[in-house]
């Protein structure tokens, strides 16, 4: 195990009624004045947004409200949170929705106390140095933003969509009601079944030795949402399996699980190109990407590769041929992900061959010149998983 450090700050308040504790949260962290920041609408058709505003008004907290946020969110609407925010000096950003909206939220947090443009920090031009406190109520288990230090954006101008990493964007609070993802489509759910998966792939697949505690870990969230993700698509208002697939979310990416390990995340970098480009829904990138990055980085990786088969799926193991145990757990992903209704091929998530140029172009590579860990990805390497994406 590697030396590591962690700061894990975010207070969770999970369950049924949650989201009336907003106002008194907000002011517990320091809020006098805050941003209500939230995405297409979901919210209001639900009736969330009206019981954190009641909340809100419980706690004598004022707000302004700031809505519009789409999948895979705008720099656009940042600039305006931004705007707002100095306009009527908010002092605490809350999110309300899915990863979009919380994001979204993060990046205004960081922009309002920032002179230039925010997308400096974004982009990293400028290291992220302070952000307004804030909190968010999440309806979308998938990103794991609730808990995360990281948040993404997308630079319509530039067609680039990034991420940060930093402790300024993890969430003073989080609320999670698993009740309020009772709404959500089946699509998203697939999606967020299949993000949360990705979040913990892409930790588990390191050359780090000796790893126990974190590889049992991945291993049993895993099996956790591979038991209750169909069972979230098969009856939406289950709550016990809302509230098993939320909680994993959050545990799969709030940083516990990659501790003393060196993480990957070249199949996310992939996947962010094909969302950049096509505006697709990111778990829907990720079900196409990990297959592939998985068979092709399998070479000298067998046993790693058989032993998530083993472990996580209960195929049998070939001592002889792992990595025919190996193959067998890819597929045993892809069918599952299959049976979610997710993609697995560029044409089934409408992205295209002749676009694969720009896609390995585009996609962010380190100062060496490649992207990933478990395998270090040169750009060659990215164009043949993108190549490998197409075939059947
Ligand atoms: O916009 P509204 O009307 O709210 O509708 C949303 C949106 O259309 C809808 N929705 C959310 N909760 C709902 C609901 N509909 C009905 N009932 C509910 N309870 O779902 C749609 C998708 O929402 P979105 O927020 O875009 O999805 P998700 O939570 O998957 O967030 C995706 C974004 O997060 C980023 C992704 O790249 C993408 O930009 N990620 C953020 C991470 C982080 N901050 O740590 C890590 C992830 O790897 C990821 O990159
Ligand atoms: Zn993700």
């Amino acid at each position: 195990m590697q030396n590591f450090e962690i700061y894990n700050p975010t207070y969770f308040v999970f369950g049924r009624g949650t989201q009336s504790r907003a106002g008194e949260l907000v002011r517990r962290f320091g809020g006098h004045k805050a941003l209500i920041h939230y995405g297409g609408g979901s919210v209001v058709r639900s009736g969330l947004l009206a019981e954190i505003e009641k909340s809100l008004d419980a706690a004598g907290i004022p707000y302004v409200t700031l809505g519009g946020v789409k999948p895979n969110p705008r720099s656009g609407l940042v600039y305006e949170g931004i705007e707002l925010c100095k306009r009527e000096k908010v002092d605490f950003v809350l999110g309300v929705g899915g990863g979009s909206a919380i994001d979204s939220g993060k990046a205004i947090a960081a922009g309002a106390v920032y002179d230039g443009d925010f997308w400096d920090i974004w982009s990293g031009k400028v290291p992220y140095a302070n952000a307004l406190p804030h909190g968010c109520v999440l309806t979308l288990p998938a990103t794991g933003t609730e808990g995360s230090n990281s948040a993404v954006v997308t630079n319509e101008q530039l067609l680039l969509k990034r991420g940060t990493r930093s402790d300024f964007n993890r969430p003073c609070f989080a609320i999670l009601n698993p009740e309020t993802t009772f709404t959500l489509p089946a699509w998203h759910t697939a999606c967020g079944v299949a993000d949360i998966m990705a979040h913990i792939i892409e930790r588990y697949f390191t050359n780090t030795p000796d790893v126990d505690v974190s590889d049992r870990l991945c291993e049993s969230v895993l099996q956790t949402v591979i038991k209750y993700g169909p069972v979230c698509l098969a009856e939406p208002d289950n709550y016990e399996a809302r509230a098993a697939v939320m909680w994993a979310g959050t545990l799969a990416h709030n940083g516990q699980l990659g501790v003393g390990r060196q993480e990957d995340w070249a199949s996310h970098a992939l996947g962010h190109e094909l969302s950049a480009l096509y505006d697709s829904t990111h778990g829907a990138t990720l079900s196409v990407i990990i297959p592939h990055w998985m068979r092709y980085t399998l070479p000298g990786h067998e046993m790693r590769m058989a032993e998530f088969a083993v472990r996580v799926w209960g195929c049998q193991m070939d001592f002889e041929h792992p990595e025919r145990t190996a193959l067998e757990g890819i597929d045993r992903l892809s069918v599952f992900w299959k049976s979610l209704g997710l993609p697995l091929t560029f044409a089934e998530l409408g992205a295209k061959e002749e676009d694969i140029p720009e896609l390995t172009r585009k996609c962010k590579c380190g100062a060496d010149g490649t992207v990933g860990n478990f395998k270090k990805l040169a750009k060659p390497d990215v164009e043949a998983i993108f190549r490998a994406c197409c075939e059947e």
